[in-house]
């Protein structure tokens, strides 16, 4: 092969490996699709915003939530039951009220937790349906 034609190879691999590798990270990364995404985008996003950082002093940030990881075997009582009083988290203090929810059924709960989990968790631990209804069995 002559150098000018593997000039020419290099180059459209170039232009088109890089978008198609772009592209592909980018699915990869958004779990944006799916039941979980869904409820997530219902219930939650408004407060905790569509890309879970929430709203400066007002709504702690998902990512790095204690509740996706030390306290995770809590966060299906606080979705069902909301919280409220203060809140110390390693982004700033936070004193407002998050609303209960109580018409998300265990399946819901699942999925959403799942979601969760898998977007801003460090964990990829599922919390299967029979999971969610024995932590509902221990809500305040
Ligand atoms: C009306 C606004 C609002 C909605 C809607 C809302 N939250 Fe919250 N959320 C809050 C507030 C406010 C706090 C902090 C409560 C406090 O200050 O005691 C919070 C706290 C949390 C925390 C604990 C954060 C931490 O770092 O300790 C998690 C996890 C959470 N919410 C998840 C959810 C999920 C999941 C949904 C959807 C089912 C949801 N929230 C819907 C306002 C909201």
């Amino acid at each position: 092969m002559s150098p000018d034609r593997k000039y020419l190879l290099g180059g459209l691999l170039l232009l088109f490996g890089i978008p198609l590798l772009v592209i592909f990270f980018q699915m990869h990364n958004r779990p944006d699709t799916g039941p979980g995404s869904k409820l997530y985008r219902q219930h939650c996003s408004a407060c905790h915003g569509q890309d879970g950082k929430g709203l400066r002093a007002l709504y702690p940030p998902l990512s790095d939530s204690p509740y996706l990881i030390e306290k995770q075997a809590l966060l299906v009582c606080l979705i069902r039951v909301g919280i409220r009083g203060s809140l110390v988290t390693a982004d700033g203090s936070y004193n407002q009220r998050m609303p209960a929810f109580p018409d998300l059924t265990p399946g819901d709960l699942s999925q959403l937790v799942l979601y969760l989990q898998t977007r801003w968790g460090k964990t990829n631990q599922i919390s299967s349906v029979k999971n969610v209804e024995q932590q509902l069995l221990l809500c305040p």
